[in-house]
């Protein structure tokens, strides 16, 4: 495979926001980019996935598709696997991993046989060591009796943007975050404040999309390990991406807890955003609005606590929805959480509800409103 001939790139998305990844890619020029279960998949070349992976904020991780082919049983599966041309992907002295899922319509369904031949053939064809830790890992899924081989470009998860080092006891995923700012219409042109901030996931990355900053500039990839990785051709992805913009906005953290602001803070810092940031330690009762144009107040209030704490949460629900309502005029509203009675509790006048997006082993919402009364 050359980095000129064109092949699947697969952005994988958190289920349930597949569509709103896919208006992402589009905007950032991926044209053909289509929604698919679980993620959004357009055809390219190698520099398109230095690319994604480089500016994607909402992507979960970038999957080259590197080839297929039939296998009815497991001799058929290792004879041909030793045939693959594992080399002009992978190469022989950087270590890999493989993970195999099969379902039913294959007749090699043991999962656990299929990655034992696979590893084996590339181990004893190209000569690169298997190693659980790996950073590039072959994923491979047994469809209808096709074996479809994937490598995962991006190595630790995208939203791993190499910033946040300090996090509070319940953090939102950066990509989710960024995913959820879409799905509010956010286009980096309007200030936007989170009012129970914890370690500021949603101030620092609208901050950074505001600036149009990559979302992967201060991090490496597995890419940057594989056959097709050409050093000049990276740098020239990286320097086309225009310099960061001049920003007449502010965007807004508070939360009650003075650790997690100061995390925040220092999060925001090491983003290079805290010229555009302000975090303020203020319970949501005490959250004054803050002067100039209206935006977006985005929050991810606490949720899914013991039964014994729900009476304290409705509590807390219904004091933020009682500073928007009464100093928010105009200022939209998204807020996410996995508890329908609590985001009622606000009394804020929800638009009609998305679909539910997995988070961390729950299901969570997004309640939108549209400018407030
Ligand atoms: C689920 S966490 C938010 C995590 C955040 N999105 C992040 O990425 O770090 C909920 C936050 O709400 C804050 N909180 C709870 N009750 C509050 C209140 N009444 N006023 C302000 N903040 C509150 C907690 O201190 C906690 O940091």
């Amino acid at each position: 495979m050359n980095t000129e001939t064109p092949f699947e790139i697969f952005l994988v998305a958190t289920p349930g926001l597949e569509q709103v990844l896919c208006q992402e890619a589009r905007t950032l020029g991926f044209l053909q980019a289509r929604q698919v279960p679980g993620g959004v998949s357009f055809d390219g070349t190698w520099p398109d996935v230095w690319r994604a992976n480089l500016l994607l904020r909402g992507a979960t991780r970038v999957l080259a598709r590197i080839g297929s082919f039939r296998a009815f049983h497991l001799a058929q599966l290792d004879k041909r696997a030793r045939k693959f041309p594992w080399g002009e992907t992978l190469l022989s002295d950087v270590p890999v991993k493989v993970e195999v899922v099969t379902n039913k319509k294959s007749k090699i369904y043991h999962a656990g046989a299929a990655t034992e031949r696979i590893e084996r053939a590339i181990t004893e064809e190209l000569g690169a060591p298997i190693s659980p830790d790996a950073e590039v890992t072959v994923k491979v899924r047994i469809d209808d009796n096709t074996c479809i081989f994937s490598v995962d470009t991006s190595g630790e998860g995208l939203h791993k943007r190499g910033h946040k080092v300090a996090v509070g006891k319940a953090p939102m995923r950066e990509t989710l975050a960024a995913l959820m700012l879409g799905a509010c219409g956010y286009q980096g042109q309007e200030p936007v404040l989170d009012p129970m901030c914890g370690s500021g996931t949603f101030v620092i990355e609208a901050a950074e999309m505001a600036r149009g900053l990559a979302a992967g500039r201060s991090r490496t990839f597995a890419f940057q390990s594989l056959a097709t990785f050409d050093a000049g051709g990276w740098e020239a992805v990286r320097s086309a991406v225009a310099p960061p913009r001049d920003v007449p906005l502010v965007f807004y953290g508070s939360d009650r807890n003075a650790g997690v602001i100061e995390m925040g803070r220092q999060n925001a810092d090491r983003a290079g955003v805290s010229e555009i940031c302000q975090f303020t330690h203020a319970a949501v009762s005490d959250l004054q609005r803050p002067d100039g144009p209206v935006g977006l107040v985005i929050v991810n209030p606490p949720y899914g606590a013991r039964i014994g704490n729900k009476k304290q949460l409705f509590a807390v629900y219904g004091a933020l929805g009682e500073t928007l309502r009464s100093r928010f005029s105009g200022w939209r509203v998204g807020i996410v959480t996995s508890d329908t009675q609590l985001a009622r509790a606000t009394a804020l006048p929800f638009l009609p509800l998305g679909a539910p997006i997995a988070h961390g082993g729950l299901k969570v919402r997004l309640f939108q409103t549209g400018p407030l009364p």
